[in-house]
């Protein structure tokens, strides 16, 4: 239980670094019914390198013609908050980013941004953050926590607002054999304008269909009784409206189920679409890839583990 998360921050004898080099994974959002809550961690990692010098910011990999290279890049915005949190003046800091995790696609690629620039941050001038405080620090930044917690924790997270007193966040056990097989397409989704077209308000009804539905999730993946999964993962707060900017979406999370995975569902905005599975993965994305095709979706399948790991310091500290 991590329970009620608050800024606790407290200056002790600070170990500072020249350098430092972090990583933080990819991450897929809502699983379904979970939206804005519910996310997990995948074995696939951007990685950052930090050190003090003049300002300067180098990205290569996914996303490196079109993230910012001053300090709008999100990376920097993580690294500046832990400066600002702790109260001392941002030093110069040069930022070189090898980016693997898929830009635009729903897979987490702004969260990892921050996170890796949170743990970097705090690594670099010794602040040493709990994870809670890097929690509170990045769902602040991101607005809700369901893809920072599972980047910081690794594994499945729940995570909720708790009025204006913080966040609450819990990790929920899921099965180590577990892998994500996804459809990635090569066009982008704009979190911000996907998340304008949801309405405001939804029935009763529907509200029932995704309460029931999550709490089925996490009892699905922290009993292993994944058989519960191909309801748990059905969705009626963004899904339905999503498809009308993605048609092809249902017929890949169909495709997906009838290849054999336990559950399918959009990850995080879209355009992704990401099908958890302990075995007949290559089937899965075969029949996700064929779906694609057979729609004239451009893009590619992607097999990984579903990660334990969140983000850490590799070197330098
Ligand atoms: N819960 C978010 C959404 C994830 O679906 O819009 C992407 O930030």
């Amino acid at each position: 239980m991590i329970g009620q998360i608050r800024y606790t921050y407290s200056h002790l004898t600070k170990m500072t670094s020249n350098s430092v080099t972090v990583r933080a994974p990819a991450t897929s959002a809502n699983l379904g019914p979970g939206f804005d809550c519910i996310g997990i961690a995948l074995d696939i990692w951007n990685e950052l390198t930090l050190t003090r010098g003049k300002f300067s910011v180098s990205v290569v990999g996914e996303g490196a013609n079109m993230v910012p290279l001053d300090n709008r890049n999100l990376v920097v915005t993580g690294v500046e908050a832990v400066f600002n949190y702790i109260g001392e003046p941002v030093p110069g800091l040069q930022y070189e980013c090898t980016n693997r995790v898929p830009f635009g696609r729903g897979m987490g690629s702004s969260s990892a941004a921050i996170v890796i620039g949170l743990v970097a941050g705090s690594a670099i001038s010794g602040a040493d953050l709990s994870k809670e405080e890097l929690t509170v620090l990045a769902a602040d930044i991101e607005g809700h926590p369901d893809n920072v917690a599972p980047a910081i924790y690794g594994g499945c997270t729940i995570g909720v607002r708790n009025g204006d007193d913080g966040w609450v966040v819990d990790r929920v056990s899921v099965p180590e054999d577990l892998n994500a097989v996804l459809f990635v397409p090569d066009m982008q989704t704009n979190t911000n304008e996907s998340r304008g077209r949801l309405p405001d308000r939804i029935s009763r009804t529907d509200a029932v269909f995704n309460i029931g539905r999550s709490a089925l999730l996490v009892n699905a993946l922290s009993t292993g009784r994944l058989e519960l999964l191909k309801y748990a993962t059905d969705d009626r707060l963004h899904q339905p409206q999503r498809t009308q900017a993605f048609k092809p979406m249902p017929h890949l999370i169909k495709a997906a189920l009838n290849g054999g995975a336990h559950g399918a569902f959009l990850s995080g905005a879209g355009p992704s679409v990401l099908a958890l599975a302990t075995g007949r993965e290559v089937t899965i994305s075969y029949e996700m890839a064929e779906t694609a095709r057979h729609f004239g979706v451009d893009g590619k399948t992607m097999i990984m583990a579903v990660t334990q790991d969140g983000a850490s310091v590799i070197s330098g500290a």
